[in-house]
């Protein structure tokens, strides 16, 4: 078991500056997801951690020694790749033994510990097949055997998943998620897909561009997004965002104007916004804090539109509305109504669920009331 410790790291190939300056702690026992769009470090960083990519600056440190200089055998980590990288001319047993015999373990201790794996994985019977006798599933399994008898201090997952059909790769996220939870090995897991990283993560980090825009919870980054990246990138349906500009209203006190009727600001979120006047600033709204029909209360956004079309998922419908110049998107409407394009409906939202970020594609977010204040405080069930 261990700690890795990111420090300033820093990755380039030419002029490329593919990895800025990653400080990150993963805690013994964590299981952290990197997760970003195509090409924003996620790799190039966990193969630094690997040992497979030098590392242009900064420090990288595994169960507290430093190992920046050491070769991958060396640095006590196990590793699964997108494409499994099982050989294919042995069976699945020598795939697995392969890794200690090249490090002279006694072929009884190598036994004890792939039949250990081989349990945890269920994949005893198919001991004597090569590789391309199985399904993608078992040569994930038999991927992730082969970390497993190494018993590393950390495992290194890279789009472990995504060569896999849709569901079966929900089943063996739920698998990896388990294993997880009995072996406790700290994880790194790199994936592109916002819900691996919601459903598996202890703690998301996500990347853009070679920079890390937000570590958190999969709870905080989703409840108190640090930009309008983190926003938009996690969740699904993606947060709605209009631009609204920051006004004095007639009345005294803070609005926001410019989507449906000018709305009174509540008192935190206008001493937020107190040096924004005459700011236009973007709001974002999750599609399934968008209500369908009148909410009461006095800090409620009320706003009249016209249906556009609407997706029905059985359990709920999803529903894009035109309000003004702004389509968006509201989800959780109750699945047996019956809606129609063309006709009018009245939406609602909760002032307090919004978020504003400033201007612009990336703008840091200027005021988010975290939890929305309605939602019941999380318990632990033990
Ligand atoms: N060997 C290399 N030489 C030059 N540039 C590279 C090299 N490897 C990666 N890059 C660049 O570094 C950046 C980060 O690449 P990386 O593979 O880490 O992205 P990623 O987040 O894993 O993306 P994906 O989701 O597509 O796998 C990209 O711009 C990529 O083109
Ligand atoms: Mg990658």
């Amino acid at each position: 078991m261990a700690e890795v410790k990111l420090t300033q790291v820093n990755k380039r190939y030419g002029t490329v500056h593919a990895v800025h300056d990653v400080d990150l702690t993963v805690n013994d026992e964590e299981f952290v997801v990197l997760v970003g769009p195509s090409g924003c470090g996620k790799s190039t960083t966990l193969r630094m951690v690997a040992g497979l990519e030098e590392i242009s600056g900064g420090t990288i440190e595994i169960g507290g020694r430093v190992v920046n200089d050491l070769p991958p055998r060396d640095r006590d980590i196990a590793m699964v790749f997108q494409n499994y990288a099982l050989y294919q001319h042995m069976t699945v047993y020598d795939n697995l033994a392969f890794g200690l015999r090249n490090r002279k373990v006694p072929e009884e201790t190598i036994r004890k510990e792939i039949d250990r794996a081989a349990t945890i994985l269920s994949i005893q019977p198919l001991m004597g097949r090569k590789p391309k006798q199985l399904s993608g599933g078992q040569q994930q399994r038999v991927a992730l055997g082969r970390c497993i008898v190494r018993n590393p201090a950390v495992f290194l997952f890279d789009e472990p998943l995504s060569n896999l059909d849709a569901k079966l790769r929900v089943q063996m996220r739920t698998e990896i998620k388990e294993l997880h939870q009995r072996l406790k090995t700290t994880t790194i897991y790199v994936t592109h897909d916002q819900v691996e990283a919601m459903t598996l993560g202890d703690r998301i980090v996500v990347m853009k561009d070679g920079l890390v825009q937000q570590i958190g919870t999969p709870l905080q980054l989703y409840r108190t997004p640090a930009n309008r990246f983190v926003a938009g990138f996690l969740g699904s349906p993606a947060m709605n965002f209009v631009p609204v500009t920051v006004a004095q209203g007639k009345a005294g006190g803070l609005v926001l104007s410019g989507f449906g009727p000018d709305i009174a600001m509540p008192e935190a979120m206008a001493s937020a916004l107190a040096g924004q006047v005459g700011q236009s600033v973007v709001m974002g709204m999750r599609p399934e804090h968008l209500v369908l029909g009148e909410e009461s209360g006095d800090h409620v956004i009320r706003l009249d539109g016209t249906i556009v079309l609407t997706e029905q998922l059985g359990a709920q419908q999803l529903v894009e509305v035109k309000i003004g110049d702004h389509s968006v998107m509201a989800a959780g409407v109750d699945p047996d109504l019956h809606l129609r394009g063309g006709e009018a409906g009245r939406f609602s939202i909760a002032i307090d669920r919004v978020h504003l970020f400033a201007a612009g594609d990336n703008g840091a977010v200027l005021w988010s009331a975290g939890s929305g204040g309605a939602a019941a405080p999380l318990r632990h069930v033990s």
